[in-house]
């Protein structure tokens, strides 16, 4: 299994922070926002990546990750001229998936949990084997959001993007697992009246032929909100408030890449070094020392 990050967007909601730079390039606590994403793949055990943002983004992007080598990934990068649509990125991504599965990940998702490598193992096994398989999160907002809807014995019979009246309480988190069926199902979806080509429309294409699965993540998972100024403030306050208590990092690439064995300690301390001028870095270098 591949995956694709999703970067690009226009980031309106956060005017005027991101009228110059790419929302997911802002800071959540130490860390830049798209680390969070990232973590994702690479807690799942994927190394091959591709990075989907604007032309000009792209290149803070390279800047930032490079061909991901460093930390035992290998990252190519693709534009998106224009936010057509996240299921756009999975038409995009082709060429690269080459027929492979793929993990797509939303570049302003945070996720938090007890179990999160062993429920994204799950995750990526199924879809693996054939189907999609998507998350759902309770939230008290889910208009916000595409809703879940259930049948009386709790099956999902239909995904609602933003619905006046949701059905449920559970939002579907941007953290999707498709077979390699879904660039030919996102190229078959028309836009919607945002004019955009809905990752919805996929998910509920799965859903249609039976091959789609829900794993709901429960209350000991955190899933965090990036879109406005007060949850961009939250999610920053969140990860702060549990590094500080724990004494542990959320979302390091450099701390997965070397627990997920992608590097060895050698390449860990050379990067812990790189960063040593900063309590990023002096974290790294004590996980070395403690092995
Ligand atoms: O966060 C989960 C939600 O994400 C899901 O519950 C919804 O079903 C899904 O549609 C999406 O909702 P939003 O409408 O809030 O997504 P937004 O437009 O904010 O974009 C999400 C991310 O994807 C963001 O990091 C920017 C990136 N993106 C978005 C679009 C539309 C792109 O890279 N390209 C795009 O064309």
């Amino acid at each position: 299994m591949k995956a694709i990050l999703m970067a690009g967007g226009s980031g309106t909601r956060l005017y005027p922070i991101t009228l110059a730079v790419n929302k997911h390039l802002l800071p959540i606590y130490d860390k830049p926002m798209i680390y969070y994403s990232l973590s994702i793949p690479m807690l799942a055990g994927i190394r091959e990546i591709l990075v989907i943002s604007d032309e000009e983004s792209l290149k803070t992007y390279k800047k930032l990750f490079g061909d991901g080598s460093q930390w035992g990934l290998r990252i190519e990068y693709a534009a998106q001229d224009s936010p057509r649509g996240i299921a756009e990125g999975l038409i995009i991504g082709e060429e690269f998936l080459d027929g492979d599965s793929v993990c797509l990940v939303l570049g302003d998702n945070v996720l938090f949990g007890h179990d999160l490598p062993k429920n994204l193992k799950k995750a990526r096994e199924k879809a693996e084997k054939g189907g999609a398989v998507v998350m759902g999160y309770m939230v008290k907002d889910p208009e916000r959001y595409g809703v879940l809807e259930f049948d009386e014995s709790g099956r999902p019979i239909r995904i609602l993007e933003k619905p006046k009246n949701p059905p449920s309480n559970y939002a579907v988190i941007g953290v999707y697992f498709y077979d390699s069926e879904a660039p030919n199902i996102a190229k078959k979806i028309k836009p919607s009246w945002r004019n955009e080509l809905e990752i919805t429309d996929v998910n509920n294409e799965y859903l249609e032929r039976g091959k789609l699965d829900v794993i709901k993540l429960g209350r000991g998972y955190a899933w965090l909100d990036t879109g406005t100024y007060e949850s961009l403030l939250d999610a920053g306050m969140f990860v702060k408030a549990v590094e500080e208590r724990m004494g542990m990092m959320i979302s390091s690439p450099e701390e997965i890449a070397y627990r997920m064995k992608f590097i060895n300690e050698e390449k860990l301390k050379l990067l812990g070094g790189y960063l040593n001028n900063t309590s990023y870095g002096k974290y790294l270098s004590r996980i070395y020392d403690n092995k």
